[in-house]
């Protein structure tokens, strides 16, 4: 008798021993329901904890896009999720090539930054299809393309906001952009790729601020820099060996550009804030010091922290909590703000 009841006691003791130990070894595998708990607790950071999240990026070759990659990666995993990026090398076919590789290995959700906002289409039919929570970041398709599915939602900026905001930097100078006093504002316009959003808005916005305030403007001219920094300075080269005195405004729709247009400008013998002005937009640490030291008239945060935490937030509302985005509601911005020499000395680490 004594015998059995220890046989028993022992055999208790093993069932509830292996279950014990079947327990904490699930719980180190997939994770607590709360990633960020998980992060602080027992369990390592490294361990895949929230899932897999695939994040592809229009191009990583762009200064905006790596700082905002950079953020992302960490956020993520940070949070315990495993994160596979892909650079999509300005390559719309590519990219959908790899939202196709992310559903084959079955990732939990997506984040993508897409190549043309025209194509928004295909990537919202590929993600639907596979049912899969998708956030889309920095390039806004229509409030139509997304109301094809419920589980996706776009995180970005209203760039006309940052367009109004470069025109009042212009209009906050001693003479509202007027340099020669000849009663009229002549500038030149270095956009970005002209089928991105932000690109077309900040080029309107920025000028209309302008007319709005019932300043008289001239286009002198207006050539696509496709965001990059060595396109901002050819361009400013030609166009200052082209009209000379005659430009008192340099427009960039992004800082990288503007830091070319400053190349350029230094190389003419201009100086910006005296002769010239010339504004950006993203608020890059390179232009943040060239505001500082008055080389840069202004430029306008894209906040890039704000977005992640936000994109991020979406991502798990989609994956944790099963939300859908009603249509019409599945844009989400964050504010860009003003940088000028007063302030910037609050953005810069
Ligand atoms: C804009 C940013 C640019 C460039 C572009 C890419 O928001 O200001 O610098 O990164 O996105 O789409």
């Amino acid at each position: 008798m004594k015998k059995r009841t220890l046989a028993m006691l022992m055999s208790v003791c093993m069932v509830f021993g292996l279950l014990t130990a079947c327990t904490s070894k699930e719980g180190e595998n997939s994770g607590s329901p709360d990633p960020s708990e998980a992060v602080s607790g027992a369990v390592s950071a490294s361990v895949p904890v929230g899932g897999t999240i695939g994040v592809c990026i229009y191009k990583f070759d762009d200064a905006f896009m790596t700082t905002y990659r950079t953020v992302l990666e960490a956020t993520l995993k940070e949070k315990g999720y495993q994160v596979l990026v892909v650079d999509s090398n300005n390559d719309q076919a590519k990219q959908n090539e790899q939202i196709n590789n992310f559903i084959t290995q079955k990732v939990d959700a997506l984040i993508i930054n897409p190549v043309m906002t025209s194509a928004a289409d295909a990537i919202i039919d590929l993600v639907k299809r596979a049912d899969i929570p998708t956030v889309l970041i920095n390039r806004e398709p229509t409030a139509d393309q997304m109301s094809a599915y419920d589980k996706l939602v776009y995180v970005g900026c209203d760039a006309a906001q940052s367009g109004t905001f470069q025109g009042e930097l212009i209009l906050d100078t001693a003479n509202k952009g007027d340099i020669n006093g000849d009663g009229k504002v002549s500038y030149i316009m270095i956009q970005g790729d002209p089928e991105n959003i932000d690109a077309k808005l900040r080029t309107e916005y920025s000028v209309k601020a302008l007319a709005d305030a019932g300043v008289e403007v001239e286009q002198l001219d207006i050539q696509r820099g496709d965001w990059d920094r060595n396109r901002g300075q050819e361009i400013a080269q030609t166009a200052l060996a082209k009209f000379g005195d005659q430009i008192e405004v340099i427009f960039c729709n992004n800082d990288d550009m503007a830091i070319g247009a400053l190349q350029a400008i230094q190389a003419a013998g201009r100086k910006v804030n005296e002769d010239i002005y010339l504004v950006g937009v993203d608020a890059l640490d390179a232009a943040l010091d060239e505001v500082q030291k008055g080389n840069m008239t202004g430029t306008v945060l894209n906040d890039a922290n704000a977005q992640v935490a936000k994109a991020v937030e979406c991502m798990e509302a989609l994956l944790k909590d099963g939300k859908t985005y009603a249509s019409g509601e599945q844009s989400v911005y964050v504010d860009y703000v003003k940088v000028t020499p007063d302030n910037v000395a609050d953005f810069m680490s």
